[in-house]
């Protein structure tokens, strides 16, 4: 199926708005450019599978894929993760409570095919395939995902078992953004360097802090 090509200005306007949201600095326009660029980039199909965001703060990145799924994907929606709670966080001095919480309810709360699991990604994925739910009038379940954002924990193990579990469930085509690969000397990055080396149906890419999984087959 062909998909329209979005405006370069609207795109723009786009990551502005949703910087607002998060840390708003170079970097991290950056970022959302390259999750713009490859969101725009998934495969059209009929019956859009969810798209999934694992880590969502103050809702910054999630409300930038919620404007791109409403401009090109508006029969699909978006499923965010994240426990917020201050839960310690990787090994970090500081959390993400009830202001950021409340930040991401605020700014997504217009969006009715925006879904919010308060819980970590590791209680999530064990639950997922329990659980139905309804959307346009269609049952739907978590067997398949268009696009994956992994950017909540980033410890390797974590991760890992992310990865392990979602990218089976990526369409054909279809894109996994995973976020600050180059922390631990780079350590995700190069795990998943050598991963394409022994998996044909993948191919990866990389910008300064992020890589970019393809799933070719
Ligand atoms: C780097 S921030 C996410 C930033 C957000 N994607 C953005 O660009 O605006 C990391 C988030 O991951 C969440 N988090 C921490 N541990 C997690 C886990 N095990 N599963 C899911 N989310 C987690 C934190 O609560 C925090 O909100």
């Amino acid at each position: 199926m062909s998909i329209k090509p979005i405006n370069k200005r609207v795109i723009k306007k786009i990551i502005k708005k949703s910087s607002k949201h998060s840390d708003s600095n170079d970097k991290y326009d950056k970022m959302l450019s390259v999750l713009a660029e490859y969101l725009i980039k998934t495969p059209k199909k009929l019956n859009q599978p969810p798209f999934l965001e694992i880590g969502t703060r103050g809702g910054g990145s999630a409300l930038l894929m919620l404007k791109i799924i409403e401009k090109k994907f508006k029969d699909s929606f978006l499923i965010t993760v994240d426990p917020y709670g201050d839960k310690p966080y990787d090994d970090k001095p500081w959390t993400y409570g009830e202001d950021f919480y409340k930040e991401m309810k605020k700014i997504l709360s217009s969006y009715g095919n925006h879904i919010h699991y308060y819980m970590t990604s590791e209680d999530f994925l064990s639950i997922m395939d329990s659980i139905n739910f309804w959307h346009q009038g269609k049952k739907k379940n978590f067997s398949k995902f268009s696009f994956v954002f992994l950017d909540g924990s980033h410890l390797p193990q974590n991760v890992k078992m992310e990865f392990k579990i979602l990218f089976p469930r990526l369409i054909k085509g279809g894109y996994m953004v995973v976020d600050n690969t180059d922390y631990f000397d780079n350590h995700l990055r190069n795990y998943f360097d050598k991963l394409t080396l022994k998996n044909n149906s993948m191919k990866v890419s990389s910008t300064d802090i992020q890589s970019i999984i393809h799933k070719i087959k």
